[in-house]
């Protein structure tokens, strides 16, 4: 199944493309990454895609249907998720609350229906939220407050939140930003991990290669909002254009 799917999705800033004409498909279970140099239109892509922003023209379909139009809250309710938005931890409940909270934001759920009408709701939502926080390993921190939990543990929790929701698909905006380099590396093995188990379609903006290539099952590279390459890590760390792209022609 193909979940995201744009056509020729073009943003305009007055006489600047951002984004331009960018045809992007991704499949169920597929981890895919977004790359190129500053400016090239990556965050652009995502706010179009959460419908934070209005495209110029072009399509976006979602699970094979049109989203442009949508409201952000209604495609995260048709299963996308963003993580790594800042305030989405509420920092003076518990890490479960948080968790839970996020599981009951998201109505797409088949237990979700008619939620308020049954009674063992509640337990059902923590059951849940308990399985999302072994997954990203806070289950035993679970009756700590939000807020004292250390950087690291508190991106944990943000991905998290994200998960609770149990979406069909994740986006991440830089997740490792900010990180030291044992925090981005646990992030890492996080993300590859919750994608083994939960089989779980991502796409990922990160400038951090060695991530990308590491975690990435398909890249593409955008350059000045279009797309110049796209392939396997391998395909794409040979290709002529992308180094072109960030070394500026360059040869090492
Ligand atoms: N709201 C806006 N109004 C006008 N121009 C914008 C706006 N948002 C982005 N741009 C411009 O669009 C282009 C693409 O920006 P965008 O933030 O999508 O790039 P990016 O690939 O995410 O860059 P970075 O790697 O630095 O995060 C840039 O030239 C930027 O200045
Ligand atoms: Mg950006």
């Amino acid at each position: 199944m193909t979940v995201l799917e744009t056509e020729r999705l073009t943003k305009q800033f007055g006489g600047l493309t951002a984004v331009d004409e960018v045809d992007l498909a991704i499949e169920q279970g597929e981890g895919v990454s977004l790359i190129g140099p500053n400016g090239a239109g990556k965050s652009t892509f995502i706010n179009l895609v959460t419908r934070r922003l209005d495209p110029s023209y072009g399509e976006i379909l979602f699970k094979g249907d049109s989203i442009v139009g949508m409201e952000p809250h209604q495609v995260v309710q048709l299963g996308m998720s963003k993580s790594f938005q800042t305030a989405s931890i509420f920092p003076e409940l518990t890490v479960e609350e948080n968790a839970v909270i996020a599981a009951l934001a998201a109505e797409h759920g088949s237990f979700r229906f008619n939620f308020f009408r049954h009674e063992n709701a509640y337990p059902e939502v923590t059951r849940v939220a308990d399985e999302v926080l072994k997954s990203v390993g806070l289950y035993d921190e679970r009756e700590s407050q939000a807020d004292s939990l250390d950087y690291g543990n508190k991106r944990r929790l943000e991905i998290g939140i994200a998960l609770a929701a149990e979406p069909d698909m994740l986006l991440m905006d830089e997740p490792t930003a900010g990180m030291s380099p044992e925090e981005t590396k646990s992030t890492v093995e996080l993300i590859k991990e919750v994608k083994r188990e939960l089989d779980l379609t991502f796409l990922l903006v990160e400038h951090d290669m060695e991530i990308v290539f590491d975690i990435s099952d398909r890249i593409v590279v955008l350059n000045r909002g279009a797309v110049i390459a796209e392939g396997t890590p391998e395909e794409v760390q040979n290709d002529p254009a992308v180094q072109e792209a960030y070394l500026g022609g360059v040869e090492e």
